[in-house]
């Protein structure tokens, strides 16, 4: 881990000062929409260049065919998410055909990528920025140069380890907030792109932590999420990732998550902590990515089945009722057919709520890309269809077990499929939905579960008197 140096303030107000250039500017875009692919940690970063584009005067524009200025915060972690990037900027080039003006921004982890810059530059010269992830902070002094000198800009660095403070934001919701710990990944497991497009491990001070917490509490905030690719190796100002949990508890925020969380740095004092912190949902994403030695060994994720199912037990000794979460990868090289069953045994042992599972996709530069996989692809295919079956069999039975029973809702969204009806959290992370009306959203709900979906639950709300 770094030590954590702050992008200077100096440098901060030289961007807003672009802001307010780029503002003045009568042929700027009016209108912007934004395209946030991947993670949570992108997603936040779209809101801080949400903030950005707004202090530059300009507005949001739902439908992205009608934005003067269209932004893609990209996505590289597997082939599938580097293909839709490309290919959503292929069809803007038909869009910028019949709007010359339109201005193209592509941004993200995909740019990041070796060589990429360099290929988007020369094959696709519609584009009017490119930006990496270590240079989102410039943002507004890109965009002030690309509408002054008219030409493309596309710089990527390849310099990381700052930590920036200070820029505005746009929060999508006002009641549950996403906030930054960490940034980058030192754990280079070998199928991974991550440490190579996001950079080092470094950690921002846990003062402007907290800052930012009150300031989102004052807000309105009843849930904060705090992010980082591996949270557990968060330091910083000396103190590891449960002291400052304990500190972010004592806010009195009602709800507090986090992800994400690698096992093999889950220290004890965090496994305390859903014993005794108030306000730490019973909730944990923690990633399996496979159920053998052998394949856990070829990945790097230096845990043994063992220790990742004795992690699991100890949660659950201290919180009976947490809600496990995990991130599966079918189909790494040289996975045989034996090793994939010890994945299936290990997800019937743990019982996940839920899990994300993903095809191996090899990523170049990583080590996996270069050993030798002979399983093909139908295979793979097949294990996966396997997997993801068992897994819904085992949600629906979590979800089951939740019928009959009394859940505080954190309110979302109005329901996408039911008209009347909203849709939010319960503190283990059930989606709950139930008739209501949109003046719930941001608010708590007391609501009985009735009955179990595939993924969601159906509950009635409780009124209670006086
Ligand atoms: N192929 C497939 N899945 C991957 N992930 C990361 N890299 C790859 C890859 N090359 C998955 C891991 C990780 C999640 C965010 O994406 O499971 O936890
Ligand atoms: Fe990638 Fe592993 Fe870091 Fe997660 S912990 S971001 S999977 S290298």
């Amino acid at each position: 881990m770094r030590e954590t140096i702050n992008v200077p303030q100096a440098e901060i107000e030289r961007q807003r000062e672009f802001m307010r250039l780029v503002e003045k500017l009568p042929e700027r875009p009016h209108s912007y929409h934004i395209v946030s692919m991947g993670c949570q940690m992108n997603e936040r970063d779209s809101e801080t260049v949400a903030g950005m584009l707004e202090a530059m005067g300009m507005a949001r524009q739902p439908v992205r065919e009608a934005a003067d200025l269209i932004l893609y915060n990209t996505c590289c972690v597997r082939e599938n998410a580097e293909n839709k990037a490309l290919g959503n900027v292929i069809w803007l080039k038909e869009l910028k055909k019949d709007r010359p003006e339109l201005m193209i921004c592509v941004g993200g982890c995909m740019t990041q990528e070796k060589g990429m810059a360099a290929m988007m530059k020369q094959r696709y010269p519609f584009i009017d920025l490119v930006y990496g992830t270590h240079n989102l902070y410039k943002l507004p002094e890109y965009i002030y140069r690309v509408i002054t000198e008219k030409h493309p800009v596309v710089e990527v660095m390849d310099i990381d380890g700052e930590v920036v403070e200070g820029l505005p934001e746009r929060r999508k919701k006002h009641f549950s907030a996403f906030v930054n710990i960490m940034y980058g990944c030192d754990n280079f497991c070998t199928y991974c792109i991550v440490p190579y497009v996001r950079g080092r491990e470094r950690s921002r001070e846990p003062e402007a932590i907290l800052a930012e917490c009150v300031r989102l509490q004052d807000e309105g905030a009843q849930e904060i999420m705090l992010l980082g690719q591996n949270v557990n190796s968060y330091r910083g100002g000396g103190a590891a990732f449960a002291e400052l949990l304990y500190r972010v508890d004592r806010l009195g925020i009602p709800r507090i998550r986090f992800m994400t969380s690698h096992p093999k740095d889950l220290s004890d004092e965090l496994i305390h902590a859903y014993g005794e912190l108030k306000h730490l949902m019973p909730q944990l994403h923690l990633p399996v990515q496979a159920g053998s030695d052998e394949i856990l060994r070829r990945m790097n994720r230096r845990y043994t089945r063992e220790h990742y199912l004795e992690l699991v037990r100890r949660l659950r000794g201290v919180c009976p009722d947490i809600g496990l979460t995990s991130d599966i990868i079918v189909g790494f090289p040289g996975e045989t057919q034996a090793q994939f069953e010890e994945t299936m045994s290990l997800v019937r042992e743990v019982r996940y709520d839920a899990a994300y599972t993903f095809i191996y996709s090899p990523r170049t530069g990583t080590p996996a890309a270069k050993m030798p996989d002979d399983t093909p692809y139908e295979v793979k295919s097949e294990r996966i269809q396997r997997l993801i079956e068992l897994q819904q069999a085992i949600s629906l039975e979590v979800l089951e077990k939740q019928v009959g029973t009394r859940q505080r809702v954190l309110v979302e969204a109005a329901s996408t499929r039911d008209a009347g009806s909203v849709g939010g959290k319960t503190p283990r992370g059930h989606m709950v939905n139930f008739p209501g009306g949109p003046e719930l959203i941001g608010t708590f709900a007391d609501v009985e579960i009735v009955s179990a979906g595939r993924n969601t639950l159906r509950g009635r709300r409780i009124i209670q008197d006086g």
